[in-house]
């Protein structure tokens, strides 16, 4: 299954977070008590795109502290950091040469505590991203493994015979393109690798490699991070007999280098420690169904906190019925979901679900889905000023190992990862250098200071969102109970805490639509109701014969029955 991953395209000890956020207010309010990662939004910084600091045209961790101010005021609760370890980059990061110190060309470790201590004053944690499955082959363990086969290393890779001359051990394929498996001819054997050659796989059945990689974890832990973002969690293990992979429709299954029982004994104990660090762990989790991803909370929810939903996140079309089953599906398995619908390896859900006429519209369509659901939403950065992708237009500018293999059938990831924009002057604001990829023509428009002064631009719009899943306890606590599983068009839900009830209507089609939903056994009056959010010009006043405009979005504070709604008029600061 080529690419099929992605089916488009100074030490300080660990404290308690002392932040005291609108959040925790209002959870105080609400008088829950729940884990500080539910139901919060996790942010991704790809730190080479996000903020330049000095100007050599790829971001770095004092580029991210110079937007903390940002951060915080959008209302995000966490940033999760793209690898930002040494590495030579051959997969922008995704090869650590070194778990335990900072790429120069990011910055120092300092700067690193620095960052973290900053953002605790901005009431922001930060999350790693933890590369767990593999190396860079430049890193020193490897090249101690490679070095020959009574290296005390060499048994941390997964090294091999051949069945035969000039044959790898087995049928496995790359994901990144080609067998699995690379010929060391110093030492005469196969090393095996599921992504690139230069990202060798560790053997997570040797005791030593696991020792190593959990210390790696205590590291981040005592310099403060709040969990890991796990990269990969399906591939840490092989069958240890390397029997070959089915090939079904001329398709290969990774039957037995993918989601292995041992991964799960390993992401239990790596729960345990962050447990002591009250920390939380966001998966990298590619399922085909919902038991599988059901597997990864663990059978005692002893697994990971925040297994993302890819499932949801390639629903790839606007269809109401689509993402209703999706989200059906999470809901019904009784654990907590994880949002999200793009990240640095899928195109922007700008491209991907706009229609090329109304995108902007979709965008904040899209924003209001995930960040209304019960659960927590992880966001790209970007997405919030309605980026877009800038996809190479001839292969010699592909920097995208997946890009260059495939090209032109896939254009790679480079289009999704360019840099942030700030405000429409040269290079969107990002650097004064040369930017290392190429700012999409839309920073004039899309980008940070133009939308903050504009009330109904996306990024408002994604303010008023976050806002409000901070302070109202509905959306921040309530459940979520689907009133039109019907219908072709709308997606409308209700979220209920307490006596406070919410109205979500969606309407993902690009005509008009009447309301139909029915309260009545929800116990909730369906008479006036306040809205909260629009993107219509005039919410309606009453739900009977309420109509939506085409990808409208209306959230509307609802009265339970006996109660009232809020008289008060609804705002509308996201048309
Ligand atoms: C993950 C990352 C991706 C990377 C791959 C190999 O899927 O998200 O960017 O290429 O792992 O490390």
């Amino acid at each position: 299954m080529l690419g099929g991953r992605w089916m488009l395209v100074g030490v300080m000890m660990a404290v308690p977070f002392s932040g005291t956020s609108v959040r925790a207010q209002s959870q105080a309010a609400s008088g829950g008590e729940r884990p500080w990662w539910r139901p919060s939004v996790i942010y991704e910084v790809y730190p080479r795109s996000f903020a330049d600091s000095n100007n050599d045209g790829i971001g770095d961790l004092n580029g991210i502290a110079s937007k903390l101010d940002y951060l915080e005021s959008l209302g995000v609760d966490a940033i999760w950091i793209t690898p930002c370890y040494p590495s030579p980059q051959k997969d922008f990061g995704y090869d650590v040469s070194d778990y335990t110190n900072i790429d120069p060309m990011y910055g120092t470790l300092a700067d690193f505590d620095h960052l973290v201590a900053a953002a605790r004053q901005h009431h922001i944690r930060v999350l790693m991203d933890f590369v767990v499955n593999h190396t860079s082959d430049q890193h020193p363990w490897f090249l101690a493994s490679r070095s020959s086969r009574n290296s005390p290393y060499r048994d941390w890779y997964i090294w091999r015979d051949g069945k035969g001359p000039g044959q790898p051990p087995n049928n496995w394929i790359s994901d990144f393109g080609g067998p699995a498996w690379t010929w060391d001819a110093k030492t005469q054997q196969w090393y095996y690798h599921y992504f690139e050659a230069a990202q060798p796989d560790l053997n997570w059945r040797n005791p030593a490699v696991q020792k190593a990689m959990f210390n790696v974890a205590r590291f981040w832990y005592d310099r403060g991070v709040a969990g890991f973002r796990l990269d990969a969690v399906d591939t840490l293990y092989e069958d240890p007999n390397l029997h070959d992979n089915p090939i079904v429709n001329g398709q290969m299954v990774n039957k037995y280098n993918d989601n292995l029982a041992e991964n799960h004994v390993i992401l239990r104990r790596l729960r345990s420690l962050s447990n002591q660090y009250d920390a939380v762990l966001l998966g990298e989790t590619w399922t085909d169904n919902i038991s599988q991803l059901k597997q990864y909370y663990g059978d005692h929810d002893d697994e990971i906190q925040l297994p993302m939903d890819f499932m949801f996140a390639t629903v790839n079309t606007l269809s109401a019925s689509k993402f209703r089953h999706q989200i059906d599906m999470i809901e019904s398995s009784g654990e907590w979901p994880t949002f999200v619908i793009t990240n640095h390896d899928m195109e922007r859900s700008y491209n991907r679900y706009g229609d090329g006429v109304h995108n902007d519209q979709i965008a904040k369509l899209m924003a209001a889905l995930y960040l209304t659901l019960r659960g927590t939403a992880v966001m790209y950065y970007g997405e919030e000023i309605g980026m877009s992708n800038n996809d190479p237009k001839r292969l010699q500018d592909v920097l995208d190992p997946l890009g260059r293999m495939d090209w032109p059938k896939n254009k790679g990831r480079d289009g999704e990862r360019t840099p942030m924009q700030w405000n429409d002057t040269f290079n969107a604001g990002f650097t004064k250098g040369k930017p290392w990829l190429p700012i999409p023509a839309s920073y004039k428009t899309h980008n940070v200071a133009t939308e903050l002064q504009e009330p109904n631009s996306i990024l408002n719009f994604y303010k008023a969102l976050l806002r409000m899943r901070r302070d109202d306890p509905a959306i921040a606590s309530g459940d979520y109970v689907d009133v039109a599983p019907d219908d072709a068009n709308v997606i409308c839900f209700l979220r209920r805490y307490q006596d406070h009830s919410v109205l979500v209507a969606l309407n993902l089609s690009g005509e008009r639509q009447r309301l139909n939903v029915d309260l009545s056994s929800d116990g909730v009056g369906t008479g006036k109701v306040t809205t909260l959010l629009t993107t219509m010009k005039h919410g309606p006043r009453k739900l009977r014969g309420a109509e939506l405009d085409p990808f409208a979005v209306w959230i509307v504070r609802v009265g339970q029955r006996g109660g009232q709604a809020d008289a008060t008029a609804g705002q509308n600061p996201g048309r």
